[in-house]
């Protein structure tokens, strides 16, 4: 198993994770669980940056790389804050909405990434 395949398996397994507690906090029943949540939020954005710079030592080019470095930084900024955002306002359900939105994306660009990569037949990336 090459570095690259492990980070991208580590986002597979970790957003998983994210997303399960993040549903289950979203229920209202387990608040206890946001710190392990945005911990977990937090080694998903790092795996995200660790898959970019892979991709780009494996040959890709560099856009998609970027997008995602810089979307894994709002990601991280946009979790830390996003329970400020019109708390207690019936608004807020988009912000949960877009919070859920923007972390899928995250793991949906280290996919991209990885099968952007793959298409170039880098043996690195297997
Ligand atoms: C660094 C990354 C992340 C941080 C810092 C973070 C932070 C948070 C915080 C503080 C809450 C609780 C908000 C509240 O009590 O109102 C929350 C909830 C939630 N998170 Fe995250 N999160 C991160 C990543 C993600 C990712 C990647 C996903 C999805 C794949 C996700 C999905 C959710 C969901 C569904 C909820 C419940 C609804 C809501 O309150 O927004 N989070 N997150």
């Amino acid at each position: 198993m090459t570095p690259f395949y492990a980070t991208r398996m580590t986002v597979r397994v970790v957003g998983l994770a994210v997303l399960i507690l993040g549903l289950v906090v979203w229920t209202g029943s387990a608040d206890g669980l946001v710190p392990v949540h945005m911990l977990l939020g937090i080694v998903l954005v790092l795996a995200l940056w660790a898959v970019a710079v892979l991709a780009l030592q494996a040959g890709s080019r560099p856009a998609l790389p970027a997008i995602a470095i810089v979307w894994g930084v709002f990601v991280a900024g946009f979790g830390m804050t996003q329970a400020q955002i019109l708390p207690n306002d019936s608004l807020h359900v988009a912000i949960r909405v877009a919070h859920l939105v923007v972390g899928l994306v995250a793991i949906g660009l280290a996919e991209a990434l990885g099968a952007a990569a793959t298409r170039t037949g880098e043996r690195a990336t297997r």
